[in-house]
C-alpha cells in the first residue's frame, strides 16, 4: 500500500504490543481503524488516542465472536487491510508443557488464525492487504520453545498457502519479527539478542507494507542469523541448537 491516509484497516490483537504500536503508527498517518482483541477497556483507551477508531471486541478462542465481527463489517465499506497479530505465548521444554495451556495456544494461535483466514478475506477490497504475524520462532525448532514455536510455524505455513490461493485479488503478507519488547517477551528469562521496542517494530511493519515483499522480517541482524540456521545441513544446525538448551 503506497500510503495509509484514509485507509480502513482492521487490527486483530490491537490492545497491546505490536498490534497497539501498529495502530498508533497507522493512526498518525491518517488511517481509519477498527480495533479488536479481548480487552475492551484497553481497546477503548487506544481508540480515544486514535481519532475515534471503532472498537470491536472479540476472542479468537470463541469463533462465534469473530463471526459476529465479520457479519458487522460485511455491512460496511470494504477494508483496505486486515492485520492479525493476536497470539498467546507460554513456552516450555516439551516434558514440562501444561496440556491445557498447550490446547489454548493451539486454539488461539492456529485455529483462531485459521478462522480469520477462512472468513475474513472477502471483507477486503480488490488488492487489499491480508497480514498475518508468524515468527522466526517458527523457522526452526529451538529448546524450550514449544508449543508456541510450532504454532508460529503453522502460521508461517498458512500465510504461504494463502499467498498462493488468494493471489491476485488479495495481497497476503507474513510478518516474522525477532525479539520485540512486549508483555509476551516479558515471560522470557534468557537474554534476547537484538531486542527492539514495539514502536520500532511498527516502523518496520509499515515500511514492509508499503513495499512489495511477502515476507517482512526484522531486525535483520537477528532474523538473518536464524535464516542461516534454517538452511544449514540439519546435523550441523542441531549441533548448534543443542548448545542453546
Ligand atoms: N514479541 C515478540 O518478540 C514476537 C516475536 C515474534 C513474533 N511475535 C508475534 O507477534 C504478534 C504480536 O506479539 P506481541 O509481542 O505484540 O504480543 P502481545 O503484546 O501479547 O499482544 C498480543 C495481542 O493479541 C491479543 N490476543 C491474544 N489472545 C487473543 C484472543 N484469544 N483473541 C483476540 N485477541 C487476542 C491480545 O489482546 P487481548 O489479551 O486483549 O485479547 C494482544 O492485543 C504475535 O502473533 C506473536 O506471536 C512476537
Amino acid at each position: 500500500m503506497a500510503g495509509f491516509a484514509g485507509r480502513r484497516v482492521w487490527i486483530i490483537g490491537a490492545s497491546a504490543g505490536m498490534g497497539e504500536a501498529v495502530a498508533r503508527a497507522l493512526s498518525a498517518e491518517g488511517a481509519r481503524l477498527i480495533l479488536s482483541a479481548r480487552d475492551e477497556a484497553a481497546l477503548r483507551r487506544l481508540a480515544a488516542d486514535c481519532g475515534g477508531a471503532e472498537v470491536l471486541p472479540l476472542d479468537l478462542a470463541r469463533p462465534e465472536t469473530l463471526a459476529d465481527a465479520v457479519a458487522y463489517l460485511r455491512a460496511g465499506p470494504p477494508l483496505d487491510a486486515l492485520i492479525c497479530t493476536a497470539a498467546v505465548y507460554d513456552p516450555a521444554p516439551v516434558a514440562e508443557i501444561d496440556p491445557q495451556q498447550a490446547a489454548l495456544m493451539v486454539q488461539i494461535n492456529i485455529l483462531g488464525t485459521l478462522e480469520v483466514a477462512r472468513t475474513c478475506p472477502p471483507l477486503l477490497r480488490d488488492g487489499g492487504q491480508f497480514v498475518l504475524f508468524g515468527s522466526v520462532a517458527g523457522w526452526t525448532g529451538l529448546p524450550g520453545g514449544q508449543p508456541y514455536s510450532a504454532t508460529k510455524a503453522a502460521v508461517n505455513n498458512l500465510a504461504e498457502t494463502l499467498a498462493a490461493e488468494l493471489h491476485p485479488r488479495v495481497d497476503v503478507r507474513l510478518v516474522c519479527p525477532g525479539f520485540v519488547r512486549s508483555r509476551l517477551t516479558e515471560k522470557n528469562t534468557f537474554r534476547m539478542p537484538a531486542i527492539i521496542s514495539a514502536e520500532e517494530a511498527a516502523t518496520h511493519v509499515l515500511r514492509g507494507l508499503r513495499g512489495r515483499r511477502f515476507l517482512i522480517h526484522f531486525p535483520k541482524r537477528f532474523t538473518l542469523a536464524v535464516a542461516l540456521l534454517r538452511i544449514l545441513p540439519r546435523g550441523l544446525a542441531l549441533r548448534l541448537t543443542r548448545r542453546m538448551g
